[in-house]
């Protein structure tokens, strides 16, 4: 447990700053006053994306961030930065992401995802630094046998290795803090993070084809991709088509502040949903980006995919009523914000 601290006095390590989550929240810090310091070893980011935090925040919140290109698993790494930076608080997005790859190459998402959580967890026991916030997905409910999911609702079997790393390290993170009393952890439950910074200097920039919705039908609105493949239209929803709650990637960017306010000076474990409680289909997703963009986007049914399933929608009222945290912003503006993001980085950051 850390004492209580304000911001500008909190130093927080941001493992995975680099990516798509890791730079949305790390801008929030900045503009929240945080000191920062990232750790990412850009396997799957780009360097660029620490000048267009810097462009966002300005110089002089810039001044607060710091960068260090290491593997977490690199203990050396690790521990040359809790030497350099007064680290109070972790929040933990590094991490491999792809639930196809992840079939196919399990010993790499589990050796990183849960390597790389355990040199990290070791190395802060070390520095005396017991206060992570871990991003958990909505993957670990499995296929929900009610709707929405409460924080409640069972775990259940994920379809994939990368599900399972996400259900494994939640356990770990628990027995920790169950094993000593002065961790202080916090599972958030990311529903779909989709949309970009309404400045579109920061997006999500996958490398190859695209795994998710989203940046597939972003790459088909600028001419990169054909047509999108809807892989279902027989579940059983209104349309027929998968239902997914879909976050902007900036209300969750601010769910990581709030999350960091809430847990000052607490110990425990807690685990938090974030989505916007309602659902949206494929379909109704390819038709709000056809608005945003100005064109009717084409798509093909494919089969299901094996793994995907019908439904799934957060209540977060556990989010609200604790840290006073809600997602504000509708799909028009995630659509939106993510067409400004593509059309003006078709490539993305360019490597
Ligand atoms: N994007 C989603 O749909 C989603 C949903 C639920 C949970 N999450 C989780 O949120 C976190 C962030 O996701 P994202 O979408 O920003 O992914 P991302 O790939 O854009 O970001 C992850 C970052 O971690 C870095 N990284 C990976 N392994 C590392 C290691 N061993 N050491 C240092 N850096 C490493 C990568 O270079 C990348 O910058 C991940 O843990 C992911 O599993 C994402």
């Amino acid at each position: 447990m850390s004492l209580e601290k304000t911001p500008s006095e909190t130093c927080v390590l941001v493992t995975g700053g680099a990516g798509f989550i890791g730079s949305h929240t790390v801008v929030e810090l900045l503009e929240g006053g945080y000191q920062v310091v990232i750790v990412d070893d850009l396997s799957n980011a780009s360097e660029k994306v620490l000048d267009r935090i810097a462009q966002i925040v300005g110089d002089e919140a810039a001044e607060r961030m710091s960068f260090i290109r290491a593997d977490v698993a690199d203990r050396d790494a690790l521990e040359a930065v809790f030497e350099s930076f007064p680290i109070d608080r972790v929040i933990h997005f590094a991490g491999f992401k792809a639930v196809g790859e992840s079939v196919a190459k399990p010993i790499e998402y589990y050796g990183n995802n849960i390597g790389n959580t355990i040199a990290l967890i070791d190395t802060m026991r070390a520095y005396g630094c017991k206060d992570i916030i871990f991003s958990s997905s909505a993957t670990v409910y499995g296929d929900p046998d009610a709707l929405p999911l409460t924080e409640q609702s069972p775990k259940k079997f994920c379809t994939n290795p990368y599900g399972w790393t996400k259900w494994m390290i939640e356990q770990i993170l628990m027995d920790t803090a169950t094993a000593d009393p002065e961790w202080n952890v916090v599972l958030l439950r990311y529903f779909n993070p989709i949309g970009a910074h309404e400045s579109g200097l920061i997006g999500e920039d996958p490398k190859g084809i695209p795994n998710n919705l989203l940046p597939y039908v972003a790459q088909v609105a600028v001419g990169k991709r054909d047509c999108v493949h809807v892989f279902g239209n027989d579940y059983d929803t209104p349309d027929g088509t998968g239902v997914r709650d879909y976050i902007h990637v900036v209300d969750l960017a601010a769910g990581h502040v709030s999350a960091l306010a809430w847990m000052n000076g607490r110990t425990g474990c807690e685990i938090f949903n974030l989505g916007t409680g309602t659902g949206t289909s494929v379909l109704e997703i390819i038709k709000a980006f056809s608005e945003a963009c100005g064109r009717e986007l084409p798509y093909v049914i494919e089969a299901r995919r094996p793994g995907d399933v019908t439904a799934n929608w957060a209540d977060c009222t556990k989010a609200r009523e604790l840290m006073g945290w809600e997602a504000t912003r509708g799909i028009a503006e995630m659509c939106r914000d993510s067409w400004n993001w593509q059309s003006h980085n078709p490539d993305g950051y360019g490597e």
